[in-house]
């Protein structure tokens, strides 16, 4: 496949061996998967989709993004979770780091700011004055229709459409993304004429964002979408077809499995590249949810490198030795900053001079592996060939393949999330929604004990 992964850095803590015997369980996970016949198999839609999607509805998605393009100075993402972490993370990936703040002509695309993943209402007014005066659009993203952060903060931007657009207008600026029947945000799209995109019954939201859930947002921004689903096109092919010895995924899937075992509780996700913060946090989403369950499951965590390594290099160094790293190593950067050289070498670095930040960051990145080795955790790396279309796609699928297998190992439906309801029912009942009034109850006497 297009995505690489690298063992070497964790061999002192594991053998070839200890893989060799994980190869049937593997494959078994792997069958189980492939052919939709492991727990959760009402929710594999994601395995096939880079080549089953809905070609129709992706055309629609290109029409709707070149007109958004051509109408719009800002679109209004509203989601939250597997409906919005997706979309951020390969935005962050793909475009100029700072590509909202870029001067009109430079950039030739709406800035895209997201929204409905909080209940802060300082983050939505600070979002309503950076948007000003400026001609602005909505796609709002929930594939149950009733989230509740989505729903109001979708509630807060339809109505300020509504005021500057008038109703017909506005809706002609909202685009809603979610389930192809049911919901509330379905039927209020259905009666006020919003464009529509479905999120397909069989894709979990953490497994979603080769959907119109990510893909709208993304060819927004200019990116080339079609190039996306080839890259997780081709990597399905790879992961399908590949002996389990050569199959990056499974290898990954089960050395972390493997480690687990031997009581590496925590998997550390470092990244050395700031635009990939995102990615992190899609995937700590994908594997804390789909593991995270019946008390089981490694905890997934991030670090953003070289950064961190001033705040969190001492606990990954010297701290409990229950982490295992993955890092995550962009081998082609998009582009290079040149070191020069300066006359006295007042700061001391012209041994740097006429090397590019690649350079450097490559060589932080390797001391920094051997150090976390000596510090008895083992690392892992995956290696990206470039920060590309092609290349996140296969990331994408390659990380859900993985934990498809993975959760399998664990023993786990990696495909459900029941514990996420938990909170909700307490917050509507203390919020007074109609038909929570017993556990309403129920609450305020514990909170007053
Ligand atoms: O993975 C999940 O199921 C969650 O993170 C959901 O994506 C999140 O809660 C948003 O749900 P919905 O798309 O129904 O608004």
């Amino acid at each position: 496949g297009c995505i690489q992964f690298d063992l070497r850095g964790a061999l002192s803590f594991l053998s070839e061996r200890e893989l060799v015997q994980m190869e049937q369980a593997a494959e078994t996970a792997k069958d189980e998967l492939v052919e939709h016949t492991g727990a959760g198999n009402d929710f594999h839609g994601w395995v096939d989709l880079p080549e089953a999607y809905d070609r129709e509805e992706f055309a629609r998605i290109q029409k709707a993004a070149a007109k958004i393009q051509g109408d719009s100075d800002v679109l209004v993402v509203a989601g939250i979770g597997g409906s919005y972490l997706g979309a951020r993370a390969a935005i962050e990936f793909l475009r100029q780091g700072f590509y909202n703040q870029l001067p009109k002509g430079e950039r030739k695309t709406p800035e895209i700011y997201f929204v409905g993943n909080n209940m802060s209402g300082q983050y939505m007014n600070a979002l309503i004055d950076v948007i000003g005066e400026r001609d602005f659009s909505v796609n709002v993203i929930s594939k149950s229709g009733t989230t509740t952060e989505t729903a109001i903060s979708f509630r807060v931007f339809k109505t300020l459409l509504e005021k500057k657009y008038g109703k017909a207008g506005a809706a002609s600026r909202i685009y809603a993304t979610t389930d192809k029947q049911r919901g509330a945000l379905k039927q209020l799209a259905d009666r006020e004429g919003y464009e529509c995109f479905v999120i397909p019954d069989d894709v979990g939201g953490r497994f979603s964002v080769l959907t119109a859930v990510g893909l709208l947002p993304i060819a927004v921004s200019g990116a080339d979408i079609s190039r996306l689903m080839e890259g997780a096109a081709a990597e399905r092919q790879a992961l399908l077809t590949e002996a389990y010895a050569d199959n990056d995924a499974m290898r990954y899937a089960v050395a972390r499995t493997v480690l687990n075992r031997k009581g590496k509780e925590v998997e550390v996700l470092a990244n050395y590249e700031p635009s990939l913060a995102m990615i992190s946090e899609w995937w700590k989403q994908l594997f804390g949810e789909s593991e995270g369950k019946d008390q089981k499951g490694i905890l997934p965590h991030s670090v953003n490198l070289t950064t961190d390594l001033h705040s969190m290099g001492q606990y990954i160094q010297d701290g409990r030795r229950i982490l295992m790293e993955t890092v995550l190593n962009v081998e082609q950067p998009k582009n290079e900053l040149v070191i020069e050289e300066e006359a006295g070498d007042p700061d001391g670095l012209n041994y740097l001079a006429g090397k590019t930040m690649d350079f450097v960051c490559k060589n932080a990145m390797r001391g920094t592996k051997l150090a976390h080795i000596d510090g008895g955790v083992p690392v892992m790396q995956i290696n990206i060939p470039a920060q590309d279309e092609y290349s996140l796609g296969a990331l994408f699928y390659f990380f859900e393949f993985a934990v498809g297998v993975s959760g399998y190992l664990l023993g786990v439906n990696p495909f459900d999330q029941p514990g996420v309801e938990s909170y909700k029912r307490n917050m509507f009942a203390l919020l007074g929604k109609p038909g929570y009034e017993k556990e309403r109850e129920a609450l305020l006497a514990r909170e007053a004990q």
